[in-house]
């Protein structure tokens, strides 16, 4: 099955795939290691990147190759591929069937373009981030780490903050987050980052409560979730023009935020959360970024095994 949107799962899918990821993380022994490589091996991974990255495109690949599959990369398609000779997507994806890889990774700076390239593809295809889209299995890794902290996925309330008008993390996550019951979120930011429209209605429909404010301090006293993001520069046409776009996180700010709250961010940071914060016990963002290999193990493993 193709994976595009964070909503696509059901949650007893969820559970399964937490569960898988929970098992694959203890293989830790070098004899246990070399057991997973017996796993998938003879199996293909193609990665198909067309915007930069790190964590989404490693962990992918480590995470193939950890089960014993193969890889085949390309870490700058827009510039490397014959994308820049124009070939549609359409085309670059008919002829990576033709090659018989398991499961295509797909990063694109064009909104729709995972959609586009499942709608041709008898490979399946994972959405690694659409332009101002969705980003699915990061809003995966995001729940993992909210579960894994507090062992569930309802009743939270998660402060999301920075640029929700362009970062497709939050967009996914809020969307999921959405989908379990008495959750209720506070989006922090400027007006012109304000989160998008169809994902308000998406929160009004599933009756999540939510409020938009610029008052970080006031958001923080009852969060569970703090999840913060960078302002996407690529994205906007005129970035400076949002010089008040800096809801940094320092740590005075943390002594409004709950002992229990945990601080997430997507990374890569640039200066929305200060290094400062970084020993304090609530700052999870590298240990989630830890998470995404096993959850992306564990998806790749119940793709091939058609679990999902
Ligand atoms: C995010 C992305 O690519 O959307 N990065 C990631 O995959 N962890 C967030 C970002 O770039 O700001």
């Amino acid at each position: 099955m193709h994976i595009l949107a964070a909503t696509q799962f059901t949650h007893a899918q969820l559970d399964l795939l937490f569960a898988r990821a929970e098992e694959l993380r203890n293989y830790t022994t070098p004899s246990q290691r070399k057991e997973l490589t017996e796993l998938h091996k003879g199996r293909q991974l193609c990665s198909l990147f067309y915007e930069p990255s790190t964590r989404t495109r490693l962990s992918f690949e480590a995470a193939a190759i950890k089960l014993g599959m193969g890889v085949v990369s390309t870490e700058n398609a827009r510039e490397f591929s014959s994308a820049a000779k124009g070939e549609t997507i359409e085309d670059t994806i008919r002829v990576l069937d033709e090659y018989k890889f398991d499961i295509i990774v797909l990063r694109h700076h064009k909104t729709g373009t995972a959609a586009q390239a499942a709608h041709v593809s008898q490979t399946p295809i994972i959405n690694a981030g659409d332009g101002k889209g969705e980003h699915p299995t990061q809003a995966l890794l995001d729940a993992y780490t909210i579960y894994r902290q507090f062992g569930r996925l309802d009743n939270l309330h998660i402060v999301m903050g920075g640029d929700l008008a362009n970062g497709r993390t939050v967009r996914s996550l809020a969307q999921l987050m959405s989908s379990y019951p008495n959750n209720r979120i506070t989006f922090i930011s400027v007006p012109e980052l304000q989160i998008g429209e169809d994902i308000k209605a998406t929160l009004r429909k599933n009756n999540t409560p939510f409020k938009e404010t610029m008052d970080a301090s006031a958001a923080f006293k009852t969060a569970d979730v703090v999840y913060w993001t960078r302002l996407q520069k690529e994205r906007l046409t005129n970035p400076a023009a949002i010089p008040e776009a800096r809801f940094n996180i320092e740590p005075e700010i943390l002594n409004h935020l709950p002992v229990h709250a945990i601080i997430m961010h997507p990374l890569p940071r640039v200066d929305e959360i200060s290094p400062l914060v970084d020993s304090d016990p609530r700052a999870m963002y590298f240990e989630q970024a830890g998470n995404g290999l096993y959850i992306r193990m564990a998806l790749l493993d119940q793709i091939i095994t058609n679990i999902l």
